[in-house]
Order: C-alpha cells, then sequence, then structure tokens
C-alpha cells in the first residue's frame, strides 16, 4: 500500500511523481486517510490538474490504468547513483536483462506527462518531502533521490544530512538537494501505526497488537512535511503478526 499526500502546490500536475520507473511498485491513493488522521492539516490537491481527455468531465482515476514497454526507459542508471542501496540494484548484483527497467505506468483514461526532472527540481525547492514506511518505501525514496539526480549537475551538492550511509539500520535519513534547498526524507516505521503488547486472552499464536488508531510515535515529525507519502507491504502478514 503506497498512500501519497499532497499539501496544495501550485497549478501543475503533480502525477510526475508517478513516473519513478520500474523500481517502483505505484498504487496511489491520494490522502484522504491523513486529513483524517491529522484534521488540523490543509486539505489536499486543491491545485491538482489532472488532464483528461478532452471528451472527458471525469477526473482521471490513476489507479486504473496498466504498465507499458517504453524505449526511453529506465530514466536513470542506478549503478551511477550513490543512494541506491546494494541490495535493491539488479544490475550490481548481477541482473543481465535490462528489459525490467521499461515500464511505466499508464492510467486508462490519461497521460502522465513525461518526468521533466528541471520543472520537478523546481516544483520541489524550498519543500520537505517525507517517505514513511518499510524497505518498499525506501526503495521508492532512493528511487525519487536518483531520478531527480539526473537534473543535478553538481553531484555532491546532494548528500545524507547526518552522512549516514544508507541501510535499514537507520530510522530516519535525509537526503538534502542543496541547491534547490529541498529535503527528502526518510523514516522508517513498517507499521506506520503504533503497536501494542498481547493481549493476556489471546490465542498463543498472537506475537503482538497494532493500534489501528494511533500512528507511530515518530507521527509528530512528519507534520510539517510539504508532501508525505506511506508505504507498506509484507509487514502485515501471517508470519510476522502472528504465527501462521
Ligand atoms: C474519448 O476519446 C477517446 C480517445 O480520443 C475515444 O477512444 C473514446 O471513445 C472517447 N469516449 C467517448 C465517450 O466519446
Ligand atoms: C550505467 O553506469 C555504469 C557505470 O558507470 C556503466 O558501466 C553502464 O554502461 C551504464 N549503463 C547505461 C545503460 O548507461
Ligand atoms: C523540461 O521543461 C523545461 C522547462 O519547461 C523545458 O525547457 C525543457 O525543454 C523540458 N525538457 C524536456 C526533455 O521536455
Ligand atoms: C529554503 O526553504 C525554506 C523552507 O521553505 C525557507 O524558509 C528558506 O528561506 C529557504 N532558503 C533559501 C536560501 O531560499
Amino acid at each position: 500500500m503506497t498512500v501519497f499526500y499532497y499539501k496544495s502546490w501550485g497549478s501543475q500536475p503533480l502525477n510526475v511523481f508517478i513516473v519513478m520507473g520500474s523500481l517502483l511498485i505505484c498504487v496511489l491513493a491520494i490522502g484522504f486517510g491523513y486529513s483524517y488522521l491529522f484534521p488540523g492539516v490543509q486539505p489536499i490537491i486543491e491545485n491538482f490538474e489532472i488532464l483528461p481527455p478532452d471528451n472527458l468531465t471525469t477526473e482521471c482515476n490513476y489507479f486504473e490504468g496498466k504498465w507499458v514497454y517504453d524505449e526511453n526507459y529506465p530514466l536513470y542508471n542506478a549503478s551511477e547513483c550513490p543512494f541506491v542501496e546494494r541490495g535493491f540494484s539488479c544490475l550490481a548484483n548481477g541482473r543481465k536483462d535490462k528489459e525490467y527497467l521499461k515500464w511505466r505506468w499508464k492510467p486508462n483514461d490519461c497521460d502522465i506527462p513525461n518526468f521533466n526532472v528541471s520543472v520537478v527540481l523546481e516544483k520541489l525547492r524550498g519543500k520537505r518531502i517525507v517517505f514513511v514506511g518499510d524497505s518498499l518505501s525506501r526503495n521508492q525514496w532512493e528511487s525519487m533521490i536518483c531520478l531527480l539526480m539526473t537534473g543535478v549537475e553538481d553531484k555532491s551538492s546532494v548528500y545524507e544530512v547526518n552522512g549516514h550511509k544508507i541501510t535499514r539500520r537507520i530510522r530516519y535519513l535525509s537526503v538534502r538537494f542543496k541547491s534547490f534547498n529541498f529535503t527528502i526524507e526518510f523514516y522508517r516505521s513498517v507499521y506506520l501505526v503504533q503497536s501494542g503488547s498481547k493481549p493476556k486472552s489471546a490465542p498463543k499464536r498472537v506475537k503482538f497488537t497494532l493500534q489501528l488508531d494511533k500512528l507511530d510515535d515518530i507521527s509528530t515529525e512528519w507534520i510539517n512535511s510539504d508532501i508525505l507519502i506511506f508505504g507498506t507491504g509484507h509487514w502485515w502478514t501471517p508470519g510476522k503478526l502472528f504465527n501462521s
């Protein structure tokens, strides 16, 4: 599950973010959940301009579509991006074929504009972008950084603010794009919510509980972000939450 949350943000289409290349599993659910959880936060997508086909009056549903093959992909070379973890780089790990890098998401009812890195870098100027979640989310975070770095000449102007190496052990990572004055951050929070201890009456196979109405206790650190992207994957399955 990935949920993107946008604060109002100019009139250009923001959906360029969907085009994050083949590393991503893009399931986009625009953040009603977040405004529900943080009712004080401004409503979402006020100036979200969508490009429907002329003959359609309804907004485009980005979730309905398919992956299409595109020769112009990939949009970046993972071997040249210092923010790709070794474990996430198929090329670095010896995969030979490259076709899997060439898929682009195509909604049924509209086209997503091509990813124009200089446009997006300008859009992000002065902003704080926060990814929250598990390794899937970290994967997307790394991919987003690599995409944006293709538009930055001085690669040394992009750095992790605390000098951390990117590994799963670190709970908070923040990469700054100095010349554009924005950060792209990652918070590890695999369930997004707080966990609780196992009730006495629970069956033996229950390992612990999740408090679905309580966001992770680090969530206060996300509040003033301009874009918040949640993602969590295989943590909700038997074996993780309870012994299967
Ligand atoms: C809308 O336009 C598309 C492509 O131009 C066309 O395939 C489709 O049939 C049209 N739909 C309607 C309802 O006219
Ligand atoms: C990606 O970068 C590596 C290392 O610089 C290079 O060897 C490789 O040819 C590049 N691949 C593409 C498709 O440009
Ligand atoms: C990206 O956008 C800029 C500014 O609008 C434009 O000058 C440039 O041609 C675009 N690049 C591509 C590859 O479309
Ligand atoms: C960088 O962005 C922050 C947050 O939007 C802003 O307060 C600050 O003035 C900006 N700094 C520069 C040098 O533009």
